[in-house]
């Protein structure tokens, strides 16, 4: 089975073609906002611009192994949560390839696709999945035929909280890297909020929070302190859904994934509690077309195809929304 699979939710202009064993080839385009963070009408022209060059070099390489149009099965594509202008532009390309290909759509759920990469791309079976990105912070495991959400922000998402901090601290998009860069040189803790309601969690109390500790202390003591409260409150909240599932694994997914303290901290807590700890590959954490292609491939094989008329983009399109049809009840 061949996939195409288009992510544009944001930031990344992505495209790949994979197998169920194999990623055929990749092509991605970067948006990479001016000034501030990501304007969602300047990303979306951004993928406008791009999307035919993405995909006629993703042709060529695919041709390159071997593959032509003609060999694929299906067109997936990022059909939210995300920016309504950048879903729109890619589920228009998405349509036009479908058409003139003549194959089906396949709708993908963003966040879905960053757990189900993670499972292809590392031993994790049935994890406790932390997906920790810009606009999305959530806990999730599968049960029943749904990824169930165990724990999630009720405000903003970690990445576009540490963003915020960061660009009233001076630092340039994205901040993420910037701050975990900064905390390194730390030399001691400052008090900061650590805000968990239930198994959900804010970070906006926190964020402003930093910014006031700015005018006292340092720059990489606050860093720090954001940091270490931060990943203290999901570490918290993915023991505690580790603890209530009585699953073995945790999976880390989304872009903060990339933090080096993060992963630390998790992988102690799965130590002190005999659990296996898995991360993919750095290019499989971010956006990237590859996790909608195979997404898409899980789909397309269990019969979840879209009809044109169902092919409208959701914003809010939400991880408990979709109907897990490619895991059978055995395997978990
Ligand atoms: P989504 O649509 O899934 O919410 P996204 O489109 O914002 O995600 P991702 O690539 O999943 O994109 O995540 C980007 C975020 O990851 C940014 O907020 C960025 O600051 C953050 N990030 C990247 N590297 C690091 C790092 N080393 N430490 C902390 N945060 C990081
Ligand atoms: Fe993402």
């Amino acid at each position: 089975t061949f996939i195409l699979g288009i992510e544009g939710t944001a930031w990344n202009l992505s495209a790949a073609i994979v197998t169920e064993t194999e990623i055929i080839a990749e092509v991605t385009e970067t948006y990479k906002p001016q000034v501030g963070g990501i304007h969602p009408r300047e990303a979306a022209q951004h993928h406008a611009k791009y999307a035919a060059s993405v995909i006629k070099r993703l042709l060529a390489e695919a041709k390159e192994k071997g593959v032509e149009p003609s060999d694929l099965d299906g067109i997936a594509f990022s059909q939210g949560p995300g920016l309504g202008p950048c879903l729109r532009t890619v589920a228009t390309a998405a349509r036009m390839l479908s058409l003139s290909l003549g194959i089906p759509l396949i709708g993908v759920n963003h966040c879905i696709a960053h757990i189900e990469i993670g499972i292809w791309r590392t031993p994790a079976k049935d994890p406790v999945v932390l997906y920790v990105s810009g606009a999305n912070s959530q806990v999730i495991s599968y049960m029943e035929g749904r990824y169930r959400v165990f724990g999630e922000t009720l405000d903003i998402g970690l990445g576009n909280a540490l963003d915020k901090f960061a660009r009233r601290a001076g630092l340039p998009h994205p901040g993420g890297p910037k701050i975990e860069a900064c905390a390194k040189n730390a030399k001691q803790y400052i008090h900061l909020p650590y805000v968990i309601k239930g198994m959900d969690l804010s970070f906006s109390g926190l964020s402003t929070a930093s910014s006031e500790a700015l005018k006292k202390g340092s720059l990489e003591d606050v860093c720090y302190s954001y940091q270490e409260t931060a990943f203290a409150m999901v570490v918290e909240v993915a023991e505690r859904a580790l603890a209530h599932t009585g699953k073995k694994e945790v999976l880390l997914a989304g872009g903060v994934g990339a933090n080096t303290r993060l992963r630390e901290m998790l992988n102690e807590m799965c130590e002190a509690r005999g659990a296996k700890f898995y991360v993919p590959e750095k290019r499989f954490m971010g956006d990237n077309g590859t996790m909608i292609a195979y997404t898409g491939l899980l789909m397309y094989k269990s019969g979840n195809t879209l009809t044109l008329g169902d092919s409208r983009v959701n914003p809010s399109f939400r991880t408990d929304d979709v109907n897990v049809t490619w895991i059978k009840e055995e395997e978990t």
